[in-house]
């Protein structure tokens, strides 16, 4: 169902966030913000936050944060059009029957159609794998000693034949030859038309996270190539963005008592291990790892395990994903699965209480990253030691947070017997060279020398970073005292902002303020309610999940506890021209007509921002 902007709108400010979630987390008043024990990590003291007027919650703990509609759908499992009816219901409004653009309502029957057939599709595996023409299907997955109860639960299934059964039962059940070959169940031939894709396999359905069936992959029963088929993308199948398990390893941390996943790579081992008692395994689908899924994950849990492969293969995609881990908030262990070759094999041969032990036991992920580079070096050879612990610290640089840096550096300075300060000192150095956390991602380290300006690169992204934060931390300030804008709307514009995400954010904000303080009778109406204009608007008019987080964050750059008026208005004029001054080496850099004059306007205003006086709402919080 499609909800226009405005129907939206109405039920976010018809919600105060504050009693919403104060439903389910108890809520206590601290200065401007209300503070609970965060309902999405475990902790002992409060870090999560809810904001009257920003009608936002964030969690300085895990970064959790969002609106109202957020929340509902990440605490209560709840889909978009169910935390809407939710609310509008809680509300008193009466949410309008149809609404979808003609376009969106074409997607979404076809949408709605490829559910369907991928349903079908499954259940008619099912049912063959249990009936006697999957007797070899069966035989074989009994081989590899899945239970019938794991059997079930996975929906696995048999595809027999290699002719067009299943095409046959899905027009009898009334689909089009298009919807059926839109789905990826069946190919097209010149020669005979419409066959099945799958035969002679036995059948993994791919579920999305609520359990619907998007995909399949399909297994021969031996030794054939390819091992696995699988299903190509559809409207409904995204591969770079599903986990394969996570519609059931999501069940295990819903209340938050357990905190991570375990990641491997197959479909047998996240079948095996549930098997064995830890459904909290999930894969990724065939191809390397994402960023998307990394997302996906960081959603759910701050933790995995990860138990890939113990041959080189497993090796480098775990030292390539604990950086795509850590970039997206989530931190990795690593498990020891020797001598066996993966989760299933061991499951099999040592059972669920050593696998336990394996967990426990698992590697801290910088500990395995340096450890596997270690191998390239020789450490009786001074040279080669040398440059050994110069990538150690290299590594070490990636810990953007002080003091876990500083704990690191001690504990390689002792694992390898460095001398504390000679690391330090070298670390401290290469942070002055711009090396940053993106030193986290590199696979094992190159013996070749690096190329001629190997900072460049990463010096620019950090700038994009501190620029990025600004422009977060101006429109924090905004929308924690929105009379502010009132102060500089003259100065600074969503085209001051970095295009993308920030920018669009910022486009929507200043609209719903301008419209809001253009017209002086709504601003006296309000008074001193959450008012009408709040980013958790903003947020609700982006589509996708992951952007709605990215914008909540935005409006949740943490500003450092700031009391006096004098710090504040320094602190924010800082701010202010930062993003001015940003805006304008960007104007500069991009040399389109009339630059000269863009900037020379900017100069000006950034003198006039200077000797502005800015007051603030009496400030309050930390
Ligand atoms: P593996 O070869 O490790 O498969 O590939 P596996 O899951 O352990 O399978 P078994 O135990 O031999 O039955 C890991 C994953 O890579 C993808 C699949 O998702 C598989 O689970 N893969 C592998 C393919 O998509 N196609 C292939 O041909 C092979
Ligand atoms: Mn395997």
């Amino acid at each position: 169902m499609y909800y226009s902007d405005e129907i939206r709108n109405q039920v976010i400010s018809a919600n105060d966030i504050v009693d919403v979630i104060g439903q389910y987390v108890e809520l206590k008043r601290s200065g401007s913000q209300y503070m609970g024990l965060c309902p999405f990590h475990s902790e002992h003291t409060p870090s999560f936050s809810v904001s009257r007027t920003k009608q936002v919650y964030h969690c300085f703990g895990c970064g959790e944060s969002g609106n109202v509609i957020t929340f509902l759908k990440k605490y209560n499992n709840m889909t978009y059009q169910e935390a809407m009816e939710y609310l509008a219901s809680r509300a008193g409004i009466v949410l309008p029957k149809e609404e979808a653009s003609p376009e969106q309502k074409e997607r979404n029957k076809k949408r709605d159609i490829l559910f369907s057939i991928n349903k079908d599709t499954a259940t008619y595996y099912y049912r063959l794998l249990r009936s006697p023409k999957g007797q070899k299907g069966m035989a074989y997955l009994k081989g590899r000693a899945l239970s019938d109860k794991t059997m079930n639960q996975f929906g696995l299934g048999y595809a027999d034949g290699g002719n067009s059964d299943l095409v046959r039962y899905l027009q009898e059940k009334g689909y089009s030859s298009k919807d059926i070959l839109d789905s990826g169940v069946a190919v097209f031939r010149e020669k005979d038309g419409l066959k099945d894709k799958f035969w002679n396999r036995v059948m993994y359905p791919i579920m999305d996270a609520s359990g619907r069936v998007i995909a399949f992959g399909g297994r021969v029963m031996g030794d054939g190539i390819p091992k696995y088929l699988n299903s190509p993308e559809t409207l409904i199948f995204e591969k770079k963005k599903n986990l394969y398990g996570l519609n059931i390893a999501r069940n295990t941390v819903r209340n938050k008592d357990k905190d991570y996943f375990i990641l491997c790579e197959g479909y047998m081992d996240v079948i095996s291990q549930h098997q064995a008692g830890f459904p909290m395994a999930i894969a990724s689908l065939g191809t390397s790892f994402t960023v998307e899924q990394a997302q996906v994950i960081r959603r759910y849990v701050t933790h995995v395990f990860l138990a890939y492969d113990s041959d080189g293969a497993g090796v480098r995609a775990a030292m390539r994903n604990i950086g795509i881990l850590r970039d997206a908030g989530v931190s990795a262990r690593v498990i020891d699965l020797r001598p066996y070759k993966d989760p299933d094999e061991f499951c099999k041969n040592l059972g669920t209480e050593e696998y336990q032990k394996r967990i426990d036991n698992a590697e801290n992920s910088f500990y395995y990253q340096i450890r596997q580079i270690e191998g390239n070096y020789r450490l009786d050879d001074p040279e080669s030691r040398t440059a050994f612990y110069h990538e150690i610290a290299k590594r070490l640089c990636g810990f953007d947070d002080e003091m876990e840096r500083e704990n690191y550096i001690s504990a390689m300075a002792q694992k390898y017997g460095i001398q504390r300060d000679v690391l330090s000192r070298e670390v401290a150095g290469y942070k002055e060279a711009g090396i940053g956390r993106q030193s986290f991602s590199e696979g094992p380290v190159r013996i070749t020398p690096a190329p001629q300006n190997p900072t460049a690169q990463k010096k620019a992204s950090s700038i994009e970073k501190a620029k990025l934060r600004n422009e977060g931390l101006l429109l924090t300030w905004i929308s924690d005292d929105p009379d502010v804008y009132l102060q500089i709307r003259d100065y600074i514009g969503p085209e001051d902002f970095s295009e993308g995400l920030a920018r669009e954010a910022a486009q929507d904000y200043f609209k719903m303020l301008e419209e809001h303080y253009g017209d002086p009778l709504k601003v006296e109406a309000e008074g001193t309610k959450a008012p009408g204009f709040t980013p958790a608007i903003v947020i609700g008019s982006f589509e996708d999940e992951d952007e709605q987080k990215d914008v909540a964050d935005i409006f949740n750059t943490r500003i450092k506890g700031l009391t006096t008026q004098p710090e504040r208005e320094k602190a924010f004029k800082d701010v202010v021209l930062s993003v001015k001054r940003a805006s304008m080496e960007n104007i500069k850099a991009s040399n389109a007509t009339g630059a000269l004059g863009k900037i020379a306007k900017i100069k000006k205003q950034m003198e006039e921002i200077q000797r502005m006086h800015i007051t603030f709402k009496a400030a309050e919080e930390s």
